[in-house]
């Protein structure tokens, strides 16, 4: 979405919740870390290039997946240890898809793929309309038969009003029953409300949960069209 239009305000007098409200729910997330915090500076800095942004924005998306898998199921099984002798062991029992929202998640594809090589990783396409801030899909990969995952993580580093997770949740919910797992790098609190509103057996998890969104529907502090920056697209 271009930076530029400041004719449009679609936030305008729309109400909206502070950080305190959405952090009572404990289906809210949000990272604790002096490094990532240091990073994120670096990624909402404007003079932060697009290459030096995808890099930083992959690592912090990283650190997100390993959060939001931090509780996912295990059942014991053994290995051989180095003394000859089988040793206690874990493997991961849900089976796990990630869904990434075009263009921005396309940030978590190369820590999704490190971490979970054997899950599949779809892609949805959706658009926000910057005048209305109404998320339409456009594209989806989706399978279309049930029970394709035990649990799904739906990866966008940006939840600002929350629409294009929420169109993305409906979606996923037309073939998937089990939990979903919304995450991002920068939430909005807004954007928090309304995905955990929307569905209840989602998570939020979030690198950072920043103030608001300013009247065009950007998030403040924020970084920007996350896209734009992470594809050297911003329009000048
Ligand atoms: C951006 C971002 C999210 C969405 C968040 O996408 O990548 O998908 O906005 O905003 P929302 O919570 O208000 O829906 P955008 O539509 O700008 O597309 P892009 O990723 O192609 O830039
Ligand atoms: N999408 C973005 O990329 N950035 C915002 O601040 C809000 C929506």
């Amino acid at each position: 979405m271009p930076m530029n239009d400041k004719a449009t305000a679609p936030m305008s007098g729309r109400s909206q919740p502070d950080r305190a409200a959405v952090l009572r729910d404990r289906r809210l997330a949000v990272i604790q870390n002096a490094l990532a915090t240091a990073m994120m500076s670096r990624v909402r800095d404007a003079r932060t290039g697009a290459a030096e942004f995808e890099r930083l924005a992959s690592e912090l998306a990283g650190l997100a997946l390993w959060t939001a898998c931090r509780d996912l199921a295990l059942v014991e099984s053994t290995v051989p240890g180095f003394a000859a002798n089988q040793i206690r062991a874990h493997e991961l029992t849900e089976r796990i898809a990630g869904v990434v929202i075009l263009r921005a998640g396309l940030v978590f594809t190369s820590p999704f793929r490190r971490l979970l090589p054997d899950a599949p990783l779809h892609q949805v396409g959706v658009r926000r309309d910057e005048r209305t801030l109404a998320a339409s899909v456009y594209t989806h990969n989706l399978p279309n038969r049930k029970a394709w995952a035990d649990r799904v993580l739906i990866l966008d580093p940006m939840l600002a009003t929350g629409g294009s997770a929420v169109s993305t949740i409906a979606l996923v919910r037309s073939s998937h029953e089990g939990p979903i797992d919304v995450v991002s790098l920068i939430a909005a609190p807004v954007g928090v409300a309304t995905v955990l509103a929307v569905d209840a057996g989602c998570r939020v998890h979030t690198v950072a949960l920043d103030d608001r969104l300013d009247e065009r529907g950007y998030i403040e502090p924020g970084l920007g069209d996350a896209g734009d920056r992470a594809f050297g697209t911003l329009q000048y």
